[in-house]
């Protein structure tokens, strides 16, 4: 696989415009979004679901990839095409998720270290084989009073740097999400301490594992306070704080930085990406890569009339993409 090749696909990952969609739920964390909305969680209902979404009509005017679990990336269309077949035929990369989550991080209590090295190797080999042309790996920090220590920071900068680094030998872009998560009652500053200390590992680990970064993507969360704090910030603030954060950790080379949603309301996740590509010009581009808040809309409306809901839900998904799509150029009016 050529360095080319690489930088090619990273690029085409965050295209102007466009952005990704994350449909990559564990079959434990998609029974939760399931359950929520009364649907059960047997594989024809993974497949059909994700199937409406990845059939959403004109999807790639949007969206440049979808991140798929396993099974999915295994599963076919109702007509019988494989899905990484029907999103090639249709302009959209496939990705796949290849961490096997989080967990508790011996002897620090409420930390967790993201598993799934074991192996990595051959698993990358056949998803490259299946389509697959980028990966994803996320690490998880909480913030609470005494944590994140930094042996939960270093624990897990170094499995993404060794994720990254055999994704690309295998000729798949990583994308490496280290996720610092919004629950809790820490203000904002706190929250940018924590994702400027995580990004300044996660960087000096890719470099140290000569992880090229002209072929990586960066999934970053926002600099938010936590969803119980006193006090919360502006959308201004938010994207000011992300972007001031962002600056001083990720090298310009990077091709492009793609946000997570965490649990924002569909409306903050857009307005905030929209004020930041507004507060430009910036060092790359900047998109998302949304999963709940490209989804939660589309399973409610399905989940009320599974057939004639259908083409109802593939519209809120291109109306979450559109939005997303020209808030990626600062463009989007709420
Ligand atoms: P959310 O946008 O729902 O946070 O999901 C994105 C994702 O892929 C988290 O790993």
């Amino acid at each position: 696989m050529s360095i080319e090749q690489l930088a090619e696909t990273a690029q085409a990952m965050v295209a102007a415009g466009k952005g990704i969609i994350a449909i990559d739920e564990s079959t434990t964390t998609i029974a939760k979004r399931f359950a929520g909305v009364g649907i059960e969680n047997t594989e024809e209902n993974r497949r059909a679901y994700r199937e409406l979404l990845l059939a959403t009509p004109n999807l790639s005017d949007y969206i440049s990839g979808a991140i798929l679990f396993d099974e999915t990336l295994r599963q076919s269309t109702k007509a019988g095409v494989p899905f990484a077949k029907h999103m090639a035929d249709h302009g959209i990369i496939p990705g796949i998720k290849v961490d096997k989550g989080p967990q508790p991080l011996a002897g620090f209590p409420g930390e967790v270290v993201t598993e799934g090295l074991d192996g990595l190797r051959a698993r990358l080999e056949e998803y490259y084989k299946l389509g697959a042309r980028f990966a994803k790996w996320r690490a998880v920090i909480n913030i609470s009073d005494d944590i994140p220590s930094g042996t939960c920071i270093e624990a897990n900068s170094h499995a993404l740097a060794r994720y990254a680094a055999l994704c690309q030998e295998q000729g798949l872009v990583p994308m490496v999400e280290p996720e610092v998560i919004m629950d809790g009652s820490h203000d904002i500053d706190t929250c940018f301490e924590v994702t400027e200390v995580t990004l300044r590992s996660l960087f000096g680990a890719l470099y140290e594992h000569s992880v090229l970064l002209e072929g990586t993507i960066l999934k970053a969360s926002m600099v938010l306070p936590g969803t119980t704090a006193a006090e919360q910030a502006s959308v201004e603030d938010v994207a000011a704080a992300t972007l001031q954060c962002l600056k001083s950790t990720v090298p310009a080379t990077l091709p492009g930085i793609v946000f997570l949603s965490g649990g924002q309301s569909d409306e903050d996740a857009t307005a905030h990406l929209n004020a930041m590509n507004q507060m430009g010009p910036n060092p790359w581009p900047l998109s998302f890569s949304y999963g709940r808040a490209m989804q939660s809309a589309a399973l409610k409306l399905w989940s009320q009339d599974l057939v004639n809901n259908y083409a109802k839900a593939q519209q809120t998904v291109y109306e979450r993409a559109k939005a997303n799509g020209l808030a990626a150029l600062g463009q989007w009016k709420s």
